[in-house]
């Protein structure tokens, strides 16, 4: 419960003055173990997926990064892994304010 309310708190914060508010790190990892992601993703490492690190660098600066991202793990889009189609997977967690730490904390990395 704790968690949730200062998730929330910080959803707030993050609308009302973006630069102060820091993304919850441990709460983003802890979704991404939960969702397995980690079995495609690392922060700094290519493995199936592109590291994190390299997903903030290809969308610094662009105003629509948030949604594109949240967009991109909530709905799974098709991707090609070694050629072959697949659906991308889907972040375990239908609190939007938990997927959007989520998002914030990948494009800060
Ligand atoms: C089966 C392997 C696999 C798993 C599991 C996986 N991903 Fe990915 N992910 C990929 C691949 C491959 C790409 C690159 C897709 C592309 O660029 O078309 C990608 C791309 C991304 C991107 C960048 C999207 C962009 O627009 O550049 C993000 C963010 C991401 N994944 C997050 C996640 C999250 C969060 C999870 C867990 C819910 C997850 N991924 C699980 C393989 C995976």
């Amino acid at each position: 419960m704790k968690l949730l309310t200062t998730l929330f708190l910080a959803g707030g914060l993050m609308t009302a003055s973006f630069a102060y508010a820091a993304p919850d790190a441990d709460a983003a990892q802890a979704l991404l173990k939960k969702s397995n992601c980690t079995k495609c993703h690392s922060v700094d490492k290519k493995k199936d997926g592109p590291a994190y690190k390299e997903v903030a660098k290809k969308y610094k600066g662009k105003a629509d990064a948030e949604a594109k991202l949240l967009t991109h793990i909530t709905t799974g889009p098709m991707i090609e892994i070694d050629g072959v189609k697949e659906e991308h997977s889907k972040v375990k967690s239908s609190d939007v304010a938990e997927q959007k730490n989520l998002v914030q904390w990948i494009l800060s990395l």
